[in-house]
């Protein structure tokens, strides 16, 4: 994209989960599109990679240690994009685990990680968010919700709760704030050639999820970031709140 062209010249964004996958594509593509970018996870030497491929395409980069399980540690992340961005326009709730499996015999562990990090994590950093967004009258929350958001799956309860849970609350804070001048969108996708089903931990579940996925010309990261970019490039008065984007090869 040309320097003169670029769309989000001037605006701050802040990519939860920017360590890989969806998450690493968005903040790239923000970045290309003239935004600042602070990128937040908790592996933080590939946040370092990954600073230093936006650097070098001219893009100013903030890296933030963020687990965002931890409150206080989600609103630091926010002050400091405030503070060393200079705003804070746009913010990409990213960050997510998918530990699918059966009820029966789960590892409760997996749930609480799942509710933690997709669930509660996402509202804490919406809520250190919200409130300036609010008092500049714009800003964009864009969530990654999932299909599996829409439709519930015999062995991915849990993670349908917790992305069912991240529509609900996307939708709620829609309608309390749009009137303020603030989008709130989801990103709904289908299989994403991503890490993702590498941390299942039950055996056959993590078998089916990669066998689905092989099974098909999944959609890559950068699929996902083009369709956060639509959102957040609308004009003003124009409020994408909801895309749904699967692989043409995925029927359900
Ligand atoms: N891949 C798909 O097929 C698919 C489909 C629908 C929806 N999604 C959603 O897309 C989002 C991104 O997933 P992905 O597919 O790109 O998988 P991924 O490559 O595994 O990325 C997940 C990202 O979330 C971060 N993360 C996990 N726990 C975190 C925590 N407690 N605090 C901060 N960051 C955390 C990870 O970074 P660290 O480990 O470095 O913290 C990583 O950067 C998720 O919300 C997922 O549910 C994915």
């Amino acid at each position: 994209m040309s320097e003169s062209t670029r769309p989000l010249d001037g605006r701050v964004a802040l990519v939860t989960g920017a360590s890989s996958g969806i998450g690493e594509a968005t903040a790239i593509a923000l970045a290309g599109a003239g935004a600042a970018v602070a990128i937040g996870a908790r592996r933080r030497d590939r946040l370092d990679a990954l600073a230093a491929t936006l650097r070098d395409s001219g893009a100013r980069v903030l890296q933030l240690d963020l687990d965002v399980t931890d409150e206080p540690a989600c609103r630091a992340s926010v002050d400091r994009t405030r503070s060393e961005l200079g705003g804070l326009d746009i913010l990409v709730n990213n960050a997510g685990v998918m530990l699918l499996g059966t009820i029966v015999g789960a590892d409760t562990e997996d749930w609480r990680r799942m509710l933690n990090t997709n669930v509660l994590g996402l509202m804490y950093m919406t809520h250190a968010a919200i409130e300036g967004m609010v008092e500049q009258g714009s800003g964009d929350i864009v969530s990654i919700s999932s299909v599996a958001g829409r439709q519930a799956r015999k062995g991915a309860g849990v993670y349908n709760a917790s992305k069912w849970a991240v529509n609900a609350f996307s939708e709620s804070l829609r309608q309390e704030v749009t009137g303020r001048g603030v989008r709130v969108g989801l990103v709904e996708p289908g299989a994403v050639a991503t890490e993702l089903s590498s941390h299942i931990t039950q055996p056959e579940a993590k078998q089916a999820s990669q066998a689905m996925a092989a099974g098909m010309r999944t959609l890559q990261p950068e699929d996902i970031a083009r369709a956060v970019l639509y959102l957040v490039t609308q004009p003003p008065h124009v409020a994408v709140n909801e895309m749904l984007v699967r692989p043409t090869d995925q029927e359900r």
